[in-house]
């Protein structure tokens, strides 16, 4: 076996973690990495005349992964010609060229870009009787066996810890077989099955036992969300509840993460606990504020004692007492907080989030979705535009997938309606209202909408987002609507960002020459939609920052709809009153087609209106309960310095 390039832990961290970890910068470095191992693999055996067995997933997770390979394949050579492939998984029911298959995933992303052969590969077949099942997962291992084994198997992680669709409750043992797949997990893949009821019950997955024999297991994981998961897999004590904690008693086994899902593991959320550190300004933030969260104390009460106790001795020993720590922190938290986004005119700024000058400044608010800008950012955005500054507001996509289909059936009519009313000539009205019955009426699940439909669900949601803007007081000459070419495919997978994408930007900052940009800094999900946009915003930022304008521009990052900055990272925290929390309800309020069970609604069943003031009123109380002053809600920002 070789020696793999991404084993580097180290002891220190493996007090802590029963199991190699390995931690880059992003997922796209991480899944170089993991490429490179397998080319590695891959030509070691092509020297020894041997095949090589690999043991390979689906999901977001390898999608890096598979494309690095490819790219190996086509610029540097690497054949596929000695691998045979087994997959982990595959839905039940599920026909092979059906949208959602593994088969056609693995096609895609991999097989039908490398010179592999056909009869290499194999995915568990969807479309057996059920009687058929037990015998041909038998078959499946035993062809694994004749191989002998799997020299290598990729997997990535549920949220409920699952490998393969090994779920909580699996056995380390446990065979290749036909499963009942999770709630969560239904509810994780139900977006690509246009809702939960059209995703499948059941699937068929190799068992905990195959992966276990697997000469060398690498898992991959990405973003904050699968932070927690990591936590408990690494960190926590072997368990079925939690299946990929069975990896710990694997020999050859490496979790490969980027920051985002390793950022809960003690030693990167707490470091001082594991090694000696250099206590710069920033930790002893995230440690002293970490510190009173969990001792539920204000931090002016914090005491030597607490310090001493939790592993802070040598900050204490370094710039202690106690007392003197606890209120340079205070003050600095306390400086976060503004009621003046664009700056305060005319006052001492040295203190203050925001310079005071220009006193009217030019602002360019990015919102991802039509709605992110009011339930991440309404408060701050009335707020600007009530203190005089020049308000710009940008919709980087249509976030046309995310409307009904029977609202556009309701305004297609509507358009109908309304010509006949004013005697507008309707024969071009009624030929599209007909398609659009026509479609709907006959859409199989998962079919991607005609161009008429998504038209009309993006027309939808640009009216929502020009009335919310209208409400907060921009004219039509301050809202665009940028349509980012890589988000119209008509499926929740999009295509990568492309140039077209980051001139558009360009073009626009180019256009107004922002002193402030405001943009979704929305890191949970590395392959989803906000991040796109924010890639797109950063690389358009990295090419124009040689222009006069930008060294008058700040960037702002406020967070998408599901998560908030870690209060140790706020470095501007908009506090809003009761009526304030009010009318940021009604501007969510405008965008009606995401209201009453939306078609993206995930695992929480609140509306976003709710989860937008749940989230201001929990940032608000943790200021409170940290000591500082008491406010109905809080928005939050993080300046990004480019
Ligand atoms: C896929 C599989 C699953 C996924 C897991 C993570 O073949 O077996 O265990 O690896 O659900 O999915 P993503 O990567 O989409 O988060």
């Amino acid at each position: 076996m070789i020696k793999s390039s991404i084993d580097t832990a180290t002891s220190f961290e493996k007090r802590f973690e029963n199991i190699n970890t390995v931690v880059f910068e992003t997922s796209f470095s991480a899944s170089k990495a993991v490429a490179n191992e397998i080319a590695e693999l891959i030509r070691l055996k092509q020297t020894q005349n041997q095949l090589c067995i690999l043991g390979l997933a689906t999901g977001s997770s390898p999608k890096g992964l598979y494309a690095e390979l490819v790219r190996l394949h086509r610029e540097e050579n690497l054949s596929f010609k000695n691998v045979i492939a087994f997959n982990l998984d595959e839905y039940y029911p599920m026909e092979p060229d059906s949208v959602n298959s593994y088969v056609r995933f693995m096609k895609a992303q991999l097989f039908d870009h490398v010179d592999i052969l056909p009869e290499h590969y194999h995915i568990p077949d969807g479309t057996l009787e059920k009687d058929e099942i037990a015998e041909y997962c038998k078959l499946y291992e035993e062809n694994i066996e004749s191989y002998g084994g799997l020299d290598l198997q990729i997997l990535g992680i549920g949220g409920n810890g699952h490998i393969g669709f090994n779920e909580s409750g699996s056995l380390q043992n446990s065979k290749t077989r036909l499963v009942a797949l999770d709630h969560v997990t239904r509810v994780a893949a139900s977006g690509d099955f246009s809702g939960l009821s059209n995703t499948p019950r059941t699937a068929i997955t190799l068992g905990v036992k195959k992966i276990m024999e697997a000469k060398r297991v690498i898992l991959m994981a990405w973003g904050e969300g699968k932070s927690a998961i990591i936590k408990k897999s690494v960190e926590g004590e072997i368990s079925n509840k939690v299946p990929a904690t069975f990896l710990q008693d694997h020999n050859n086994a490496t979790f490969v993460l980027d920051q985002g899902s390793a950022s809960v593991l003690t030693r990167i959320s707490t470091p001082w606990l594991v090694e000696k550190v250099v206590w710069t300004d920033k930790l002893v933030r995230k440690a002293v504020i970490g510190l009173a969260q969990d001792l539920k104390k204000p931090i002016l009460m914090l005491t030597d004692a607490d310090y001493i106790e939790n592993g802070m001795s040598d900050l204490l020993a370094d710039s202690g007492p106690a007392y003197d720590i606890n209120i340079y922190i205070f003050n600095k938290l306390q400086n976060t907080i503004t009621g003046w986004p664009g700056g305060k005119p005319n006052s001492d700024n040295s203190k203050r989030p925001e310079r005071a000058e220009p006193s009217r400044k030019r602002v360019l608010i990015f919102s991802p979705h039509p709605d992110d800008d009011i339930i991440s950012m309404g408060g701050t955005f009335k707020r600007l535009q009530e203190q005089g500054h020049d308000v710009h507001i940008a919709y980087q996509t249509s976030g046309n997938i995310a409307v009904a289909d029977d609202e556009a059936l309701r305004f297609a009519s509507f358009v109908c309606d309304y010509n006949d009313k004013f005697g507008i000539d309707n024969a071009a009205a009624q030929i599209i209202y007909n398609k659009v019955i026509d479609f709907l009426k006959n859409k199989k699940s998962s079919e991607i909408d005609i161009p008429e439909v998504r038209y009309i669900k993006g027309l939808i949601r640009k009216g929502e987002a020009r009335a919310t803007s209208h409400f907060i007081g921009l004219d039509d000459a301050h809202i665009h609507f940028m349509e980012l070419p890589f988000y119209e495919t008509g499926k929740i997978e999009k295509h990568p960002i492309g140039e077209a994408d980051i001139t558009l930007t360009m073009d626009l900052i180019t256009s107004i020459q922002p002193h402030q940009i405001y943009a979704a800094g929305d890191l949970a999900d590395p392959h989803g939609t906000h991040k796109v946009c924010l890639d797109a915003i950063f690389e358009s930022i990295k090419r124009l920052k040689t222009q006069p304008f930008m060294d008058n521009c700040w960037v702002w990052l406020y967070r998408g709809a599901w998560q908030e900055w870690a209060i140790d990272e706020i470095e501007m925290a908009v506090p809003m009153g009761p009526d304030q929390v009010l009318e940021k309800r009604h501007g969510i309020f405008k965008h009606q087609s995401q209201k009453d069970g939306v078609v993206f609604q995930g695992t929480d069943s609140r509306e976003f209106w709710q989860r937008a003031e749940d989230r201001n009123k929990e940032t608000a109380q943790n200021y409170h309960d940290l000591g500082l002053s008491q406010y109905a809600a809080m928005e939050a920002f993080v300046r990004w310095h480019f």
